[in-house]
């Protein structure tokens, strides 16, 4: 048998590899998304996320420095996932772009989510551990996961309100 994990700071690192390694990922598909969008809003958006999450990817970085660990992602299926349900529609559905910028702004919401709950995880264990330091880092993410998550819940609700009606009258 496996060496059991016992020890919660090892869960802690463990969960701050997986957000790293979701970070990372994010940072090579956030320019993909950005591309296949045509809704300037939501093109803007995927812009400005992308530069966050260059951003976040550094804070995560961080955190496991100021716990005097070398930042070393764990492969995260959960975001493998994400990417793979994106990938997947798109070519067996191929979209009309409104189809399609629609679809992303639920993909994008799905991601935010994601990352929010990790990062509210990591955040409770950091502050029962007593690393402020890393709280703060953690923290700065998630309040910027909760601005992403509310952008495009607004940018899907226009879009899905623009769709219902281009439907109606065509
Ligand atoms: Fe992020
Ligand atoms: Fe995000």
């Amino acid at each position: 048998m496996a060496d059991q994990m016992s020890d919660p700071r090892e869960l802690f690192l463990h969960e701050l590899g997986d957000v790293l390694y979701a970070e990372r990922t994010l940072v090579s598909a956030l320019p993909k998304l950005q591309e296949e969008a045509s809704d300037d809003e939501l093109r803007m958006g995927f812009e400005q996320h992308l530069e966050e999450t260059r951003q976040h990817v550094k804070n995560v970085e961080q955190a496991f420095e100021a716990l005097s660990e070398k930042p070393t992602a764990e492969k995260c299926p959960g975001i493998e996932g994400i990417k793979k349900e994106h990938d997947d529609f798109v070519a067996k559905e191929s979209p009309t772009q409104d189809v399609l910028d629609s679809f992303l702004t639920g993909a994008g919401a799905r991601t935010e989510h994601y990352e929010i709950a990790a990062y509210e995880g990591l955040v409770t264990m950091a502050e029962a551990m007593g690393e402020k330091d890393v709280v703060t880092l953690l923290n700065e993410n998630l309040e910027q996961e909760r601005k992403a998550l509310e952008k495009l819940q607004t940018i899907g609700k226009r879009l899905a309100q623009e769709g219902a009606k281009q439907h109606q009258t065509a």
